[in-house]
């Protein structure tokens, strides 16, 4: 049998030899690295902590896109540390103002084949052009950036067969909606969805885009299409058709699994409150006053994306009560909206234009009214993660969007257009995008890199390192969750929050803030505390201040129902012990305040089981650690810090023997 895309460049990259078994641990060169400004910092901090002279890999990027809000001194301290520590260490810095990351990066920077780890959950959006990009804690990218190969537990890896075609007025939105409709926030654990078959042939990078960044809301470990002919039209359209290689599956191809969706059948979707995988058919959905729309976000905003938006809006305007805002995801989609006149009709209808960046999508301005309906083309849903946790959020296409911001209620092109919806499939991403890399700067070279001062402003604090674990805990819980937390939930985004990544004693003292404002409090003074979870504990955002906080506020351990991707990784770097109940219904019999017991923890977990005992009830359960050799390992050490330190250390002995 052949091979699937995703086995190709997994096997091109392996650092060791591998059976590369659905569920085996891994590793991998790296080729890329991108981190962005509100998650960042501490991954340079960890770079610098490990003493190397430059990035190891071909090509690292920072990004300034997401909290381009000068509250106060925060924010800039940030950026120029940002700044000054990429130019020290060979990293590429995309100015503020250039774009949102992952728009960016696919454009400027991306190339088929290659292997990309990046410090955000929507990292697979590079996926539209066939390279395998995935979203990782910060310490992880800096530990690629060190060139120790990374750990990944090789997923399966699922067909998605794509027949027929989109309609007019249909967006490959409504595919990752009808992917996340049928396999739910957890249905993508573990695994590769590659997109194949005449309908994905048919489908442009910026459209595969939306489909590879929003496969990170069903859990999967990325998302991939071939790298064919729309791969190279649009890399010639960026003046890099020399970067272009073909990659397809083979036509024999083995996969795990296989899903199969016609796009002829699709209709207008619409992501309901607050999970993404709410989904309905958007004509279903109770017609409420929406309140605000928001057309933006890397998942949704690519130039053919605004453009149709801006053709339903033409010669109409927004609804009197409606505040529609739109952010464009880079500078160059931009500036050829404003060439072909899309602008121009978006200003004319009364959308307020903010700057390109992130911003609203997550909560850094534009937060809904209190109670508000707000309809959004970005990725996710969440409670509170436009700002306001009385909110309602709905996930939308960009054409729905527009209808919706005119209508003052939910609409789709077609109920704006009629017949005339027709005319949004002429439009198509350029030939040719103005480029432009006057805001991406370059990094130093030499003596002129170890020159560089690194600027740490007030808001720079040092970067808190785990205590290994001790051999007997006695701890009593600090906080009890239901399922489905997000790591929205444990540290909220928001402007003047994410200004605060940098400092995690003043962010720490928010942590939970939103879902339990006494949480910070009552865990520094336990000392020391386990979290208990429900399923899928810390989905959502690759954040690893979800981890880092809780952390430095004495959580040693979370046990849950069942942990999400990243946030289970995070948390082992941060060297907190993440362990799933072996009954479920052990969940049932803790409260907070409750004191857990373990003996002999160290032992215990090099067996992946471990005994507790809930001292306050009196009675003993199982909880198992679903971690591969070398994440004990991270753990035993006190985190990948630590860890990572000692491997390096490891290597240069050995080098220096061969000398
Ligand atoms: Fe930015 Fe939202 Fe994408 S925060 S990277 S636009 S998911």
């Amino acid at each position: 049998m052949g091979k699937n895309l995703t086995r190709k460049i997994l096997e091109a990259h392996l650092a060791k030899p591998s059976g590369m078994r659905p569920g085996e641990e891994i590793f991998l060169k790296v080729d890329q690295t991108l981190t962005h400004d509100i998650n960042a910092v501490m991954t340079y901090l960890a770079f610098e902590a490990v003493g190397l002279e430059r990035t190891q890999v071909e090509c690292s990027v920072s990004y300034l896109d997401h909290n381009l809000l000068y509250l106060d001194h925060k924010t800039p301290d940030d950026h120029i540390y940002l700044q000054s520590v990429a130019k020290r260490y060979g990293v590429h810095v995309s100015r503020p103002g250039n774009g949102i990351c992952h728009a960016v990066h696919m454009a400027r920077f991306g190339k088929p084949g290659k292997l990309s780890m990046g410090g955000d959950s929507h990292t697979p959006h590079g996926g539209a052009i066939g390279m395998l990009c995935i979203g990782v804690g910060g310490m992880d990218v800096a530990t690629a950036m060190t060139g120790v190969p990374m750990r990944l537990k090789m997923p399966e890896v699922i067909k998605v067969n794509l027949t027929g075609r989109l309609k007019p007025g249909c967006n490959a939105k409504e595919v990752v909606l009808e992917m996340l409709r049928r396999t739910g926030i957890k249905g993508g654990l573990g695994k590769v969805f590659e997109y194949v078959g005449p309908g994905a042939a048919a489908l442009e990078v910026g459209e595969r885009a939306t489909i590879t960044n929003m496969g990170a809301e069903m859990g999967a470990t990325t998302s991939i299409f071939p790298a064919d002919w729309q791969v190279r039209r649009f890399l010639k359209a960026q003046d890099r058709e020399e970067d272009y290689i073909e990659l397809l599956p083979d036509e024999d191809a083995e996969y795990d699994g296989e899903v199969e969706i016609n796009l002829s059948g699709l209709e207008p979707l619409c992501a309901c409150p607050h999970q993404p995988d709410n989904v309905k058919p958007l004509r279903e959905v109770e017609k409420k006053k929406v309140q605000q729309v928001f057309i933006g976000s890397c998942t949704n905003t690519s130039y053919s994306d605004v453009a149709k938006a801006a053709l339903v809006l033409k010669g109409r305007h927004v609804h009197e009560d409606v505040s529609c805002t739109c952010a464009v995801s880079s500078k160059q989609i931009y500036r050829q909206l404003m060439k072909d006149g899309y602008v121009e009709m978006l200003l004319d209808a009364g959308v307020r234009l903010l700057e390109i960046a992130c911003g609203p999508c997550c909560a850094i301005g534009q937060s809904p009214a209190s109670e508000g309906v707000a309809v959004r083309t970005s990725n996710r849903n969440f409670k509170g993660r436009a700002g306001n946790p009385t909110a309602e959020i709905y996930l939308v296409s960009p054409e729905s969007a527009a209808a919706t911001a005119i209508m003052g209620t939910f609409a789709s092109a077609e109920d704006i257009l009629g017949d005339e919806v027709a005319k949004l499939a002429d439009i198509h991403d350029p030939e040719h995008f103005p480029v432009d890399d006057s805001m991406i700067i370059k990094p130093l070279e030499g003596d002129e890199a170890k020159r560089v001062d690194i600027v740490r402003g007030p808001n720079i604090q040092p970067l808190p390192v785990p205590e290994p674990p001790a051999q007997n805990l006695r701890v009593p819980v600090s906080l009890k969750t239901v399922d489905n937390i997000t790591t929205d939930d444990i540290t909220p985004a928001s402007a003047e929050f994410s200004s605060m990544r940098s400092n995690i004693p003043l962010m720490s003292k928010y942590c939970y803030h939103r879902y339990d404002p006494e949480f910070a409090e009552r865990a520094r003074a336990m000392g020391q505390s386990i979290i208990i979870g429900g399923e899928n504990y810390g989905q959502g955002s690759s954040r690893e201040h979800a981890a880092i906080n809780p952390m430095y506020l004495g959580v040693r351990a979370v046990i849950a129902k069942s942990i999400a991707r990243i946030h289970k990784g995070n948390l082992v770097n941060h060297g907190i012990i993440p362990m799933i109940f072996e009954n479920p219904d052990d969940y049932d019999n803790i409260e907070k305040g409750d004191e857990l017991e373990v003996h002999d923890l160290l032992d215990q977990m090099q067996t992946k089981a471990v005994e507790i005992r809930n001292v306050t009830k009196n009675v003993t359960f199982k909880v198992r650690l679903e971690l591969s050799h070398s994440e004990l390992e991270v753990i035993s050490c006190g985190g990948q810090l630590r860890y990572l330190k000692k491997q390096l250390e490891k290597k240069a002995a050995q080098e220096g023997n061969h000398e």
